[in-house]
């Protein structure tokens, strides 16, 4: 079936409010298009957990900064929409960046405490558009679930909180990240890599891979597992930062690691920037 595509932000509120007033549930799952399999894996988990699915595409300008890659992040608008139709998503929402934020525009949200580590310490203000679009979609769409990709794992706990802190009530998910056959996590951005960055960027799902052995293995120093876990990456990986977190609260633990833990690193290769992570308790 053709999907029903949608510009106007008060349409995709108007269709999603006759859902529910017929009874359907709404599962949102938002992306900035380009999609791969792992953003179709997300839809199809939410057509399990609602009747009508609608995606949204948007490549928000608000999150990204100044020297990033907003005008060249990858835009195949009619390729998505013949992926999305084959996985049966109901609706599919585009709106414009001067319907999202008209001249005038003033509103942000900001979480106090995360907006500043890890990514955020490398991408100021990332999180605050983040968050900013995320909220106004939620507010369109009214979902009862959304569904995130946990490889942006700060990304997916600060939507997540902020779900909790401003009481939007919806059910947010995290899926854990579809890699490719080698371990690479998929991304929109993997796009641009060359030939041979292609064939290096596997390492660091098997730097990750290293460090959850030697921690199950019974190292729980946390600084032990983070120069492991950086020199398991040498040049031409330039690391922003490959740490590890409480999985709760991403704060840092004490050296020793006693609660749930992840591992978190953004590094880049040539000209792009790769994000992955690991749980260190998950089998
Ligand atoms: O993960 C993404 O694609 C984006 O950050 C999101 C959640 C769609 C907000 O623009």
């Amino acid at each position: 079936m053709p999907i029903k595509t949608i510009i106007a932000p008060e349409e995709v509120r108007q269709t999603c409010l006759e859902w529910r007033i017929n009874r359907s549930n709404v599962a949102f799952v938002p992306t900035m298009g380009a999609l791969h399999d792992g953003h179709l894996q997300l839809v199809k988990e939410a057509k399990e957990l609602a009747q009508k699915v609608v995606v949204s595409i948007f490549v928000n300008p608000l999150q990204f900064g100044p020297q990033e890659d907003f005008a060249t992040y990858p835009r195949m608008l009619q390729i998505d929409r013949e992926k999305l139709e084959s996985v049966g998503a109901d609706a599919l929402f585009v709106p414009n960046a001067a319907d999202m934020y008209p001249d005038g525009y003033q509103t942000y949200i900001y979480n106090n405490a995360l907006a500043d580590i890890l990514c955020g310490r490398f991408r100021p203000g990332h999180f605050q558009g983040v968050l900013t679009i995320v909220a106004k979609l939620f507010h369109l769409v009214q979902p009862d679930v959304a569904l995130f990709g946990k490889k942006d794992y700060q990304q997916f706990k600060m939507i997540s909180k902020m779900n909790a802190d401003l009481m939007f009530g919806i059910n947010v998910r995290g899926i854990p990240t579809f890699r490719e056959s080698d371990g690479l996590a998929m991304s929109s951005r993997n796009l641009r890599l060359s030939p041979e960055e292609r064939q290096m960027a596997p390492s660091i799902y098997h730097a990750m891979q290293a460090v959850k052995a030697a921690y199950r293995a019974g190292e729980t120093s946390r600084t032990r597992l983070e120069k492991l876990f950086a020199a398991e990456l040498p040049p031409p990986f330039r690391l922003e930062y490959a740490e590890v977190r409480n999985q709760d609260d991403l704060l840092a633990p004490d050296d020793r690691i006693e609660k749930p833990a992840v591992i978190l690193i953004a590094a880049h290769l040539g000209s792009v920037r790769l994000i992955d992570n690991l749980e260190l308790s998950e089998p």
